[in-house]
């Protein structure tokens, strides 16, 4: 997690790095800081608290001149957030200068053996032992800073992406990845340091992504030259022409990403299958899928990875795949399977999926997979990213950039993505006729329409926020493709209001959850008609009976279960197995109003990281 932003070029540093920290701020938050150089001295700031805090603290206390700074968000890992632990961190000598997003694993002996040697530390940080193996090796061995920062790199365990500078050499930053994720943008005799793209989208869209245990030394005037920390081969840099545009990671006129991100859903949907589902010539045409057809058609078994929202898309692709592929599916969370010695053969099939592509556990569970000998296949949303690459082949989920830490839009167009898949196969098995397929790809065809329908149900839901907005606690029951849901539901509830929610499996509940049930108890239902329909209507029955309050999410023109609910909230009828599509629109809208009406922040939960790049 943490952003890192850097520049060297013609034009002033500072408000290139104040405004790229404010665009990586998804990544962390709890603590901000920059250094700046203008050829004489060098500038720092740092503190605890967000980039606007930042700002106000460098109002009259710091100069902002310099073509050159690094600047730094960050989500803590080691030593609390305050503002001794913020980086850029100096090393002893004052000399150099380090921002780092990752962990060092090996940082307490490193440290001890420096303490011998006579080095102090301010912070509690890991980064701060870096900066200064670095400084120590610079000294000791004699060498340039590219390559004090290759031999230390050789001595570390862990992930970093970082950004080092000399005070002595200013026209020279240096930057090394592995695990953390680290972009330079090429402009005209200027380089830009992001941790993604979007610090410097509006510059130049000519990119390099580092590969993993990639580094380079980027010289105002020269071409970028990249080498391997290992071996010190040179690597090719590819560089990139970015098709990001600066409106899609600015508001729109909404209060908030996450508001942004959910109306945005019919679109993302849409531009996710445009150019891929033809329902008027019957195809499904997805590159990935179609170079490796006889892959997925000979699979054992899928087996799903992801963390948190993508974890429950995973879920409601098992139903999809099984159901109308007929292919067994297990989904596992990343951070399980990797530790877990899992059974892979090299006829298994793994989807990877993630939103960042930056996971740490997913990756992890890629990498584990593809020593084991299975074809892993990602869905991811940001292009170029980690899971992106490492992948033997996938899909993107084309939402565009998701900034509420609160994942939306990723979620319904990696459904979107993973039902395009399992439609795909379904024919391809033949467990699906012409005309079945046919109506398939019109139903999913007809989605983002009828996702702009369920958003018109924003008013209501604000209401029914405003009556349990003060609820400490909330459950989330749904059967078969909406069980999901539930647990999604319950996700995005607990994650930005910091209500306590929990998703059942509505038939569950007799078996435990019953118990919590009383009048202060709100219970969010899904019950749409079609899926279980009757038993759902019975488990609404059992809460009404323990006086519970009940908010069903149903298809349109339900009276039975409208009978009985304190709420109902309508969403468009559909296909089953597309229910999820509709029904998680509601559940988004819910938590969002809750969270504001509780004055929490939004888009930047406490706690929270937008990409989880350590494990
Ligand atoms: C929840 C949320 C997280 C992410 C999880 C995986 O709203 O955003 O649970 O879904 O950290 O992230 P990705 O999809 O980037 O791998």
């Amino acid at each position: 997690m943490c952003g890192i932003v850097g520049y060297i070029g013609h034009r002033d540093a500072y408000p290139i790095i104040i405004k790229g920290l404010q665009r990586l701020e998804y990544r962390g938050y709890d603590s901000a800081g920059i250094v700046l150089f203008n050829g004489e001295s060098m500038q720092l700031s740092k503190t605890k608290g967000k980039v606007e805090d930042l700002r106000s603290r460098i109002k009259d206390s710091i100069s902002t001149n310099g073509k050159l700074g690094l600047g730094h968000t960050r989500w803590a890992t080691h030593g609390v957030p305050n503002d001794v632990n913020s980086h850029p961190h100096y090393s002893n000598s004052g000399d150099l200068v380090i921002i780092h997003n990752g962990i060092i694993e090996n940082y307490e002996s490193i440290k001890k053996a420096l303490i011998k040697r006579g080095y102090t530390f301010e912070s509690d940080t890991d980064t701060e032992v870096l900066v200064n193996l670095i400084e120590e090796v610079k000294r000791k061995e004699g060498v340039k800073l590219g390559q004090a920062v290759q031999i230390a790199l050789n001595q570390v365990v862990g992930a970093y992406a970082i950004a080092v500078f000399d005070k002595n050499k200013p026209d020279e930053i240096v930057v090394a990845k592995l695990g953390s994720p680290l972009a330079i943008g090429i402009g005209e005799n200027e380089y830009f340091i992001a941790s993604d793209a979007s610090p410097f989208i509006e510059y130049t869209n000519n990119a390099v992504y580092l590969e993993d245990e990639e580094m380079a030394v980027i010289r105002i005037g020269k071409e970028i030259k990249l080498r391997k920390i290992k071996d010190d081969a040179i690597a090719y840099p590819n560089i990139l022409e970015l098709q990001l545009n600066l409106e899609e990671i600015e508001k729109g006129g909404y209060d908030h990403f996450m508001l942004k991100e959910i109306y945005e859903q019919p679109r993302a949907i849409l531009d996710t299958y445009r150019g891929r589902l033809l329902a008027d010539k019957g195809i499904i045409r997805m590159a990935g899928i179609d170079q490796n057809l006889e892959k997925f058609l000979n699979a054992n078994r899928i087996i799903i990875v992801a963390c948190g929202t993508s974890w429950h898309a995973g879920l409601v692709a098992e139903y999809i795949f099984e159901d109308l592929a007929r292919i067994p599916v297990e989904v596992e969370y990343a951070s399980e399977f990797r530790y877990r010695n899992p059974v892979i053969t090299d006829g298994d099939v793994l989807i990877a999926i993630s939103q960042s592509g930056e996971t740490a556990d997913t990756l992890a569970a890629i990498k584990m997979a593809k020593e084991k000998g299975a074809f892993v296949f990602g869905v991811c949303n940001v292009v170029g990213s980690s899971i992106a690459r490492e992948t033997h082949a996938g899909a993107y989920t084309h939402a565009g950039p998701e900034i509420g830490v609160a994942s939306t839009k990723a979620f319904t167009t990696q459904i979107t993505v993973l039902t395009m898949i399992a439609l795909k196969l379904a024919k391809e098995k033949g467990v699906f006729s012409e005309s079945k397929f046919h109506e398939f790809l019109i139903e999913l065809e007809g989605i983002p329409e009828k996702v702009e329908k369920a958003l018109q149900s924003n008013e209501l839901v604000e209401e029914i926020a405003n009556v349990y907005k003060d609820s400490s606690n909330c459950l989330y029951l749904g059967r078969g493709y909406n069980f999901p849901v539930a647990l999604e539901g319950a996700l995005k509830l607990k994650e930005i209001s910091y209500i306590h929610a929990e998703g059942y499996p509505a038939a569950e509940m007799k078996h435990g959850p019953i118990a919590l049930i009383d009048e202060e108890m709100p219970v969010v239902v899904i019950a749409t008609r079609k899926g279980h329909y009757e038993k759902v209507v019975s488990n609404v029955q059992e809460i009404k009976s323990r006086s519970g309050k009940i908010i069903a999410i149903v298809t349109e023109g339900d009276q039975t279960v409208k009978e009985i609910a304190d709420h109902v909230v309508e969403v468009p009828e559909t296909s089953e197995a597309l229910t999820p599509l509709l029904t998680t629109i509601p559940l988004q809208l819910l938590s969002y109003h809750i969270a504001l009406m509780r004055g929490c922040n939004v888009d930047q939960p406490r706690n929270l990281a937008k990409s989880v790049t350590v494990e």
